[in-house]
């Protein structure tokens, strides 16, 4: 089966194709990065319309680049939540109007259900069950992965982001938007002389907190004479926090888990020095550690054709209603029948 997935849940519009058995046949991005920049953040009316604009002729792209046409698709997955809600009612009508139109079921997918099973598109995909950590600009969430819809909520968040905190301090930085992989090559030049706080980890627990840690920036900042040497020291001990206080919480729940598979995926997981900080911790820990090829890290169509996909084979879909949900625990997720 052939299933078209739609992505529209921020500043990406994605589109791709995925089968069952044949794997990824297209996929295509187009990042509205460049239009949101001037403004310093994502502007949500800005990215609505530009969704409705470049939406439609993505479609028509992957499939004449996958040779493929509108009647060998056996269903549609689109991005129904969580997100910015007029960026997803682009997607979502969009998606259950062609389905309505193609005669084949949607079924919308939970955004980081997708950043979720990214790495199953790889060669050697991991088997469930495992530890996900998933790292994204709107959410940091430890699971545990026993099936598809499956997922027991380990540990989250209690303010910022991952993602959020590295744009943040980004901006602090004098970084442009977004900052996280701005901020990750500014360290490469520097030194982590400062010592920043691993928050949380001196207490048991498999939460997170990263806000403190973007004060902590802003103070050094305030204190240094905020040279570019100073930026990239700041930025390097900053980055070394954040991928020391995940290995920590990831061990922990590996241990608590009993199971030997970690996933990392989400924007972050493209951040380089969080990827070896965590495969280090694996190997010593002798668990397998996945990772989505950096494209597939952040937001993209192909994650969710895969998601849409294997919930269609396990005999799911939606009616004919648009279902976007800008809020959407992913514990609360259908499970599979
Ligand atoms: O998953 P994603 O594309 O969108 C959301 O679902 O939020 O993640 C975007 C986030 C942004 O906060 C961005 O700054 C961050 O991922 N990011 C990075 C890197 N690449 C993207 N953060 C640190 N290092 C990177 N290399
Ligand atoms: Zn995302």
């Amino acid at each position: 089966m052939y299933v078209l997935g739609i992505e529209t849940s921020c500043d990406e519009t994605g589109v791709a194709i995925y089968h069952d058995q044949f794997g990824l046949m297209g996929h295509c991005l187009y990042s509205q990065v460049d239009m949101h920049s001037e403004y310093g953040g994502v502007v949500p009316e800005l990215a609505s319309r530009d969704h409705i604009r470049k939406l439609v002729p993505l479609i028509k792209q992957v499939l004449q680049e996958s040779y493929l046409k509108s009647n060998d698709m056996g269903g549609i997955a689109y991005t129904a939540g969580p997100g910015l809600m007029g960026a997803l009612l682009v997607g979502a009508s969009t998606a259950r109007s062609l389905a309505w139109a193609w005669q084949i079921p949607a079924i919308a997918v939970h955004h980081m259900e997708g950043h979720l099973l990214a790495p199953m598109l790889e060669k050697n995909p991991p088997e469930m069950p495992f530890v996900a950590l998933l790292i994204s600009g709107g959410h940091t969430l430890l699971i545990q992965v026993e099936n598809i819809g499956s997922y027991r909520l380990l540990g989250e968040s209690l303010d910022d982001a991952v993602g959020e905190a590295f744009d943040k301090t980004a901006k602090m930085l004098g970084l442009g938007y977004p900052g996280g992989a701005k901020l990750s090559s500014l360290a490469k030049q520097g030194q982590p002389k400062h010592k920043f706080p691993r928050p949380m980890t001196d207490r048991p627990g498999l939460d997170f907190s990263f806000s403190g840690l973007k004060t902590f920036a802003l103070n050094t900042i305030n204190a240094s004479e905020n040279t570019e040497q100073d930026k990239a020291d700041i930025a390097a001990a900053f980055q070394n926090a954040v991928a020391d206080t995940l290995s920590i919480k990831c061990k922990r729940a590996l241990q608590q888990s009993g199971l030997k598979k970690l996933v990392v995926a989400g924007g972050v997981s493209a951040n380089q020095h969080i990827r070896a900080t965590l495969t280090e911790m694996a190997n010593k820990e002798q668990v397998a550690i996945h990772f989505p090829r950096l494209e597939f890290c952040t937001d993209n169509g192909a994650m969710i054709a895969y998601a849409g996909c294997q919930r269609l084979l396990l005999g799911q879909q939606q009616d004919l209603e648009i279902f976007a949900r800008p809020r959407w625990p992913i514990n609360d997720t259908l499970t599979a029948s």
